[in-house]
């Protein structure tokens, strides 16, 4: 049988992560975080000194970069080489890498194929840049979610000051710009609505909304609870 899976893409900061959880809560589904494999993957790169532009270094990284996903507890957990570094990754730093790496094709079929097997093995909903267009074209259920680059890094400063983190709106605001550029002008799957996919504007709704109209653009596409 075919599972019925469910494709959330859209810029950084949209909220599809909380949007995704929620909705894979209740629905029963496995929640897949693909932003977190790349993440992993450029703490690889870090951790070795490999610079961003160093593309033959990094296609040779690629064959030694071990990266597995488990869940516990419904909680997507990300190995690199045996390692859990679910904690690791959500830093800004490691977030600007992710983006910079993720241009690089060695870099994107490695983890493609990973995405593509948990989603033969699952009921998924999987969240990311390239998930209706490129990893889960078939996918029942597509979802592009937005907000406007102001509301985006207005909520992305709220997640550093209850971190205790300093930082400019507007610094924010200027890194969403650069990141959205970045992963939508790529050469290799670039971030863009698929044709299929239903249009999602967060920037005046709650998250509770959000979910209710995502599980309800599920079933309207044939998914049964
Ligand atoms: O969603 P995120 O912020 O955790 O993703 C980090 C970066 O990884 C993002 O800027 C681009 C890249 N990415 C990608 O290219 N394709 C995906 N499916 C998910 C993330």
């Amino acid at each position: 049988m075919r599972h019925f899976n469910i494709a959330i893409d859209g810029p950084a900061g949209a909220g599809k992560s909380t949007i995704a959880k929620a909705a894979a809560k209740k629905l029963g589904f496995i929640y897949v975080d693909t932003g977190a494999m790349y993440r992993a993957m450029a703490v690889y790169f870090l951790d070795r000194g490999i610079g961003s532009q160093e593309e033959e270094k990094i296609r040779e990284a690629c064959n030694s970069a071990e990266i597995t996903i488990r869940h516990e507890d419904g909680r997507q957990q990300v190995f690199l080489n045996g390692e859990n570094v679910s904690g690791r990754i959500r830093t800004q730093e490691v977030g600007e890498m992710a983006s910079r790496i993720s241009v690089y094709l060695p870099v994107r079929e490695k983890l493609v194929k990973l995405q593509q097997q948990l989603a033969k093995t699952s009921q998924v909903i999987m969240d990311g840049r390239d998930i209706g267009t490129c990893v889960l074209p078939d996918a029942q259920a597509k979802i592009y979610l937005t907000a406007s680059t102001r509301v985006r890094a207005e909520r992305r400063l709220k997640e550093l000051l209850e971190k205790g983190l300093e930082c400019s709106l507007e610094e924010i605001e200027e890194e969403i710009k650069e990141r959205d550029y970045r992963d939508m002008h790529r050469e290799q799957s670039p971030l863009r609505q698929a044709e299929d996919a239903v249009l999602l504007d967060t920037s005046q709704m709650d998250p509770e909304q959000v979910t209710e109209r995502i599980i309800a653009i599920a079933k309207e596409r044939g998914l049964e609870i």
